[in-house]
């Protein structure tokens, strides 16, 4: 494959499209087996040929933006199955998600209900929406990606909307059609998920005894990968958390609904990128400098990300302790430290992997560089 893959001006990204067919499987199958519908959190990739592969397999969307439902409709995905969270939604994208017709907007503030209830009476509509709970709940997983616990910016606190059931209750250009959750992402600990069903247990069944009828209840996404032996787990464990949602949330027959990004597209992509030199620091640290950067994969200068990282290229029986750095003016452009390769020269090819999940979504032109190019193994 490393031959194959030398021909392709780096860096780019490689996909790996029988994985991904394979990751899409295992999730449908399993989720299909007790009725949960799943929507691609589309922010974790928006590569057309990836979506295309996804939309085959009937997945709904999960989006975070009026471009994000752009992007899904226009990749050909069901407005039906559309679901638009966000803490901050402007109102010419809840106008615009409101025209498309959307499954539900997932709400974030009392604020943006009353918004959301006018811009729908001046289209003559009812909007469906989903209110997003804050459950107070901590994901164990890098702070940076927690987004369930009392003091984040995401989800109504639930002691808040109770105060204001009546009045959501009046509004009349909206139907609270259910209610949502999202913990957090890379979410390894699955007990959590326990944690996270007893909370909605407790929601589901107070916000009936106040008379709120709804249907479905969104669980979100969140389920980690495996970032330290990619090749130990290419398919993450839908089966597991299936499990566990399905032993302990009782939510009296409601549909199920999941918003996975990550786990379905993380371990189908890697980053291939070239040495560009050699240079040792004056403590005597060795920097691999490789023509990808942070503009590139943010996630490990943005949240101190790890990626498994390995030479393609060398054959050197030499091991060498390597910190590989990117090309972007910033310190905090550094891939690894500390790494153990084969010795490695300019020219060679270093593949940084399980980053098919918010890696070209998250790409910069930084430094004006160039966004990326993707290569697919089904067209090589
Ligand atoms: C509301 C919502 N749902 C789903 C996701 C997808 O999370 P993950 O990629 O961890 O599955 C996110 C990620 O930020 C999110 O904000």
């Amino acid at each position: 494959m490393a031959g194959r893959l030398g021909q392709f001006e780096t860096p780019f990204y490689f996909y790996d499209i029988a994985l991904l067919r394979q990751t899409l499987e295992a999730a449908v199958s399993v989720a299909e087996k007790y009725g949960y519908v799943i929507h691609y959190a589309i922010k974790a990739n928006y590569d057309p040929h990836i979506l295309a592969v996804i939309k085959e397999y009937g997945l709904g969307v999960d989006c975070a933006s009026g471009n994000e439902v752009n992007c899904a409709i226009k990749a050909g995905f069901d407005p039906s199955g559309i679901v638009y969270a966000g803490v901050g939604k402007r109102d010419k994208e809840i106008r615009y998600a409101i025209e498309q017709g959307i499954f539900a907007i997932n709400v974030e503030s009392l604020q943006e209900l009353q918004v959301i209830d006018s811009i729908a009476a001046s289209q003559g509509k009812v909007q469906n929406i989903g209110l997003r709970v804050n459950p107070d709940i901590d994901p164990k997983t890098n702070k940076c990606i927690d987004t369930g616990q009392a003091d984040s910016k995401f989800g109504i606190s639930y002691e808040e909307l109770i105060d204001n059931l009546d009045n959501i209750k009046a509004l009349k250009n909206i139907h609270v059609a259910g209610i949502h959750l999202h913990i957090g992402s890379q979410i390894r600990e699955l007990h959590v998920f326990e944690y996270l069903c007893a909370k909605v247990n407790a929601i589901v069944e107070h916000l009936g005894n106040l008379g709120l009828e709804f249907g479905f209840v969104d669980v979100g996404g969140g389920l980690g990968i495996n970032y330290d032996f990619p090749e130990n787990e290419p398919v993450p464990n839908f089966a597991s958390v299936f499990s566990i949602i399905n032993s302990h949330l009782k939510v009296g027959g409601r549909p199920v609904h999941f918003e996975f990004g990550r786990a379905l597209v993380a371990q189908c992509g890697e980053l291939i990128t070239r040495v560009l030199f050699n240079k040792t620091t004056a403590s005597g640290r060795k920097l691999v400098i490789v023509d990808a950067s942070m503009t590139e994969l943010i996630r490990p200068a943005l949240y101190g990300a790890y990626h498994n990282i390995e030479n393609i290229t060398s054959v050197s029986e030499e091991k060498q302790r390597y910190t590989i750095v990117g090309t972007a003016c910033e310190s905090t452009d550094v891939f690894d430290e500390g790494l153990t390769l084969p010795k490695t020269e300019r020219g060679d090819l270093l593949t940084i992997k399980s980053a098919g999940a918010y890696g070209m979504s998250m790409a910069s032109r930084y430094n004006l560089h160039d966004l990326p190019a993707a290569v697919y193994s089904d067209e090589l």
